[in-house]
């Protein structure tokens, strides 16, 4: 279902919010809003030929404003995933940023990319581009930071991601999409049944608040291992401490290999749908929504229930600025940032 541009068209921060359609000739679409830059619709095709909507959210911005989940589909920034201690330095000079998950930071603090209102210029058909200034000490990150984020469609059925940046002071970055995808179609249960292949073959070691220890741990003979299609909900309940501090699947994947390749493919048996995320980063966070039953009702008047979604965040490793065995997060002023996630969407084929 197509949501009302109506919907969307409200003043926040003195800016004029908006929800921009994009779509190829196939019918496949997606729905962006400038409120955090985000996806708040995708309808793709299901084997027997019906769309559904496969990613959460909400069907007017009110409700994206409210929600006690703030990163449905949003762009997340400047900083996704975690900064442990709310602090980092580059070149010995230290910055203390927001935290906002007990002691640490995460997803950009109080008030991320998440819950700002882009600058928006649809470009065509199948093309929307926006823009962001961050100013110099925003949730405490040094440097007035520049972003352009597309989003375009594409006859292939991807929704391609790509991003830019430019800071005028060395920052951290390290932008990801967190769209909640259900390939059922979203609000139609739980995401355990779908079948999952993460082209990985090591997870960031994590300690409790789930900060890395800057080690690899390989996935061979764990519930992590995904390198085979596995389905989602069966190793979920297994004694591991790394399930057990992410509640079940939160985790962020070492991708093998380098430049745009698949990262991971997720294939839903009932529909037939599948989900290929291809991606230039080096890792990826695979969150299995485990999330308290939702407040906030869905697009369609239904309740989101604790793992009725999962998120594939392509992202640089958590707490990179502090890590020094992670590859550099830091953005200097003589750099351009730049960071693609594709998600494509097909159905099952038999080759
Ligand atoms: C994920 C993160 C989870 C949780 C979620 C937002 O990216 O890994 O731990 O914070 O975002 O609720």
């Amino acid at each position: 279902m197509l949501i009302s541009k109506e919907n969307f068209n409200k003043q926040l921060d003195n800016k004029q919010v908006d929800l921009f359609t994009l779509k190829n000739s196939n019918g496949f679409t997606a729905q962006i809003t400038n409120y955090g830059a985000r996806i708040v619709s995708v309808l793709a095709k299901d084997s027997q030929g019906n769309f559904d909507d496969v990613v959460l959210g909400y069907n007017n911005i009110d409700d994206y404003v409210n929600s006690e989940q703030k990163y449905m589909g949003a762009t997340v920034g400047r900083y996704a995933n975690r900064i442990g201690g709310a602090q980092f330095s580059i070149n010995n000079q230290t910055y203390k940023v927001a935290s906002n998950k007990g002691y640490n930071h995460l997803h950009g603090g109080i008030v991320g990319f998440n819950a700002k209102v882009w600058d928006a210029n649809q470009i065509s058909e199948t093309k929307v581009e926006l823009f962001y200034l961050s100013v110099d000490g925003e949730e405490g990150y040094p440097g007035n930071l520049t972003t352009v984020i597309t989003f375009e469609v594409s006859e292939e059925n991807e929704l391609k991601i790509s991003y830019s940046a430019t800071t005028d002071k060395a920052t951290a970055i390290n932008l990801t999409n967190h769209s909640y995808f259900n390939l059922l179609g979203e609000g139609k249960g739980s995401i355990n049944d779908h079948i999952m292949q993460i082209n990985a073959d090591g997870i960031t070691e994590v300690v409790a608040g789930s900060i890395p220890t800057g080690k690899t741990r390989p996935v061979a003979n764990t519930a992590f291992d995904f390198n085979e299609p596995t389905v989602i909900g069966n190793r979920i309940n297994d004694e591991d401490d790394q399930l057990k501090i992410g509640n079940g699947y939160d985790q962020n994947y070492v991708i093998n290999g380098t430049g745009m390749r698949c990262a991971a493919i997720v294939t839903e048996p009932i529909t037939g749908r599948t989900l290929e995320v291809i991606t230039d980063e080096p890792g990826m966070q695979f969150y299995g929504g485990n999330f308290p039953d939702a407040k906030t009702l869905g697009k369609r008047g239904d309740v989101y229930k604790f793992r009725s979604a999962f998120c594939l965040e392509t992202q640089h490793f958590p707490d990179s600025p502090n890590q020094p065995n992670f590859s550099s997060t830091i953005l200097d002023p003589s750099e351009t940032y730049k960071s693609t996630c594709i998600y494509k969407f097909g159905i099952i084929t038999n080759d």
